[in-house]
């Protein structure tokens, strides 16, 4: 999902958008809601796998794999209850995304896009203490991941931000992501302070419930992936002039 952001940063408006049509680089697409979504879709769908190895005309650096600094999951209420850090996460698979449908609202300010992504795999450091159904778990160290079939909702409401001595700039209001995977499998290496038959046998549980641990953690994942996601998006739309995209 990062990768349509920095489509949006690839994609500089340039001058020259009119009532009818957008300018986005060399996409220009007509401003009518059903056609813009379509042409949003194309455009999108033409870049993405460009962004594996970056663009470099738009300044895009390569982003595959994708680096997450960190991200924080914390989950209190249910039968789990997980404080958990990532950091130095990598992240390859998100350039072979291909974005399904762009659904474009102009009266709402709202953009829907479905993604599909066949495959992310994921490699990092973890540090986890809590409990998942009655079982305590602890530990801190290496974990691999990948997680197949994924399909996902991305709903952002567009809005504006004042630009002092300028005119306003496109701003993300608010950026709600809903996703689904259909199948994960995961290792995490010395958990139980390095305790092997322990470790071995939280792996197994972890495996074998994925489904059952990715519905309670799906909220908090998704609030995770929307904190990430969300100043990205400003950042990225705030290249382009509120009054180019909005309706008045
Ligand atoms: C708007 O821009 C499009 C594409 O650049 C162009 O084909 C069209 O003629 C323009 N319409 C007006 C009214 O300027
Ligand atoms: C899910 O992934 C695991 C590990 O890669 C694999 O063994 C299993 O067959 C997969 N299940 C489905 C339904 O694809």
């Amino acid at each position: 999902m990062t990768k349509i952001l920095l489509i949006l940063t690839a994609l500089q408006v340039v001058y020259g958008s009119n009532k009818s049509f957008i300018n986005f680089g060399s996409f220009i697409c007509p401003r009518e809601d059903k056609a813009l979504g379509q042409c949003l879709r194309n455009a999108f769908n033409s870049y993405v796998p460009q962004l594996a190895t970056g663009v470099p005309e738009y300044g895009v650096p390569p982003c595959e794999p994708l680096l997450v600094p960190a991200i924080s999951i914390q989950q209190s209420a249910g039968p789990i209850s997980v404080t958990s850090s990532y950091t130095d996460v990598s992240v390859t698979g998100p350039s072979k995304m291909r974005v399904k449908n762009v659904e474009v609202d102009s009266k709402k300010h709202q953009v829907i896009a479905s993604l599909y992504i066949p495959e992310l795999r994921m490699k990092g450091n973890y540090n986890l203490k809590g409990q998942l159904f009655m079982l305590p778990i602890e530990g801190d160290g290496v974990f691999y991941a990948k997680y197949d079939d994924i399909d996902a909702t991305v709903t952002i409401i567009l809005g504006r931000k004042r630009r002092p001595n300028s005119v306003d700039a496109l701003a993300c209001k608010s950026l709600e992501v809903k996703f689904h995977v259909g199948n994960a499998s995961m290792k995490l290496e010395n958990l139980f302070g390095g305790d092997s038959d322990l470790g071995n046998a939280m792996n197994k549980f972890l495996n074998e419930n994925w489904e059952k641990l990715s519905n309670e953690l799906q909220a908090p994942m998704e609030k995770a992936l929307q904190d990430v996601l969300k100043p990205l998006a400003d950042h990225a739309f705030s290249i382009l002039d509120a009054d180019d995209v909005l309706l008045p």
